[in-house]
């Protein structure tokens, strides 16, 4: 799908890789920008003056209806929706000072969130040109490693909800993308990783697999890990487990 002159709805454009995104597609596209931060919105639209902006904590599941409507309401074409936002947590369930409260958050904002994103945009985005809803995946969706259980859980979840959309969806124009990230150097993994990708390649190759219709598609050290899973599953949990 050719990414030019459409309506894009995305998550979380204010850092990390949605910012690139957000930077790699302006130029060319009306963008639509949800984000918690609204200093970091506001300096976003200084930045890009043609972005609108608006502010949600999508761990708030109650109030996306409210949220969607007031978009569409706006900008009643919508051709794309990225769900781009997720945070991770690292800390073990076993830790003394484990924080009980942050699974509901995890699963609600990488989860439940775009199950909910995905279903209430669903009527703007039935249309007769293409459209397309892009997921942003990651290797541990895949494969789980020992740290961020629920991060991990989460994103295999959405693998699994991806692909069962794509098939609800294979009649209709809805076209669903998930690419799969590979480490990427951003605010979630401050601190942690070698070798990380930079969010600018990584918004690059998110975009230039949708414009090349990669519906999954295997970024960066994930191309290799999708390989050994097939190839040696064991050796691939071992490798993960210890990540
Ligand atoms: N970084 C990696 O290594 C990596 C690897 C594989 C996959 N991914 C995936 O790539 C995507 C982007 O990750 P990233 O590394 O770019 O993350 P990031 O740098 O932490 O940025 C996250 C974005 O989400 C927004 N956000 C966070 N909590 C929110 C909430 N409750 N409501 C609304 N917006 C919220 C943040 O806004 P505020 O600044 O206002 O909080 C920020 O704009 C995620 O789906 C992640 O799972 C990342």
């Amino acid at each position: 799908m050719h990414i030019t002159n459409k309506s894009i709805v995305i998550t979380g454009g204010t850092s990390g890789i949605g910012y690139q995104m957000v930077r790699q597609l302006y130029n060319e596209n009306s963008l639509i920008v949800i984000s918690r931060s609204s200093e970091k919105l506001e300096a976003l639209k200084n930045e890009l003056p043609n972005i609108a902006i608006f502010q949600a904590d999508l761990s708030n599941i109650s109030e996306l209806e409210t949220l969607v409507d007031d978009i569409i309401k706006k900008h009643n074409s919508i051709d794309i929706l990225v769900n781009n936002v997720a945070v991770q947590y690292t800390p073990y369930l076993t830790d003394d000072d484990f924080d009980y409260a942050s699974i509901s958050t995890e699963i609600n904002l990488n989860f439940t969130s775009i199950c909910s994103l995905c279903y209430l945009f669903l009527p703007a985005l039935i249309k007769d040109s293409r459209s397309a809803i892009i997921n942003i995946n990651s290797g541990l969706g895949l494969a789980p490693k020992t740290s961020s259980a629920v991060y991990c859980a989460t994103k295999a979840g959405l693998n699994s909800f991806s692909k069962s959309l794509r098939y609800q969806l294979e009649n209709t124009n809805i076209k669903v993308y998930q690419p799969f990230l590979d480490l990427v150097d951003t605010g979630m993994t401050e601190g942690r990783g070698k070798n990380k990708m930079t969010s600018k390649q990584a918004a690059a190759d998110i975009l230039s697999g949708v414009n090349l219709d990669k519906f999954d598609h295997f970024i960066g050290k994930v191309k290799w890990l999708k390989l050994l899973l097939r190839a040696t599953p064991s050796i691939a949990a071992r490798i993960l487990k210890k990540n």
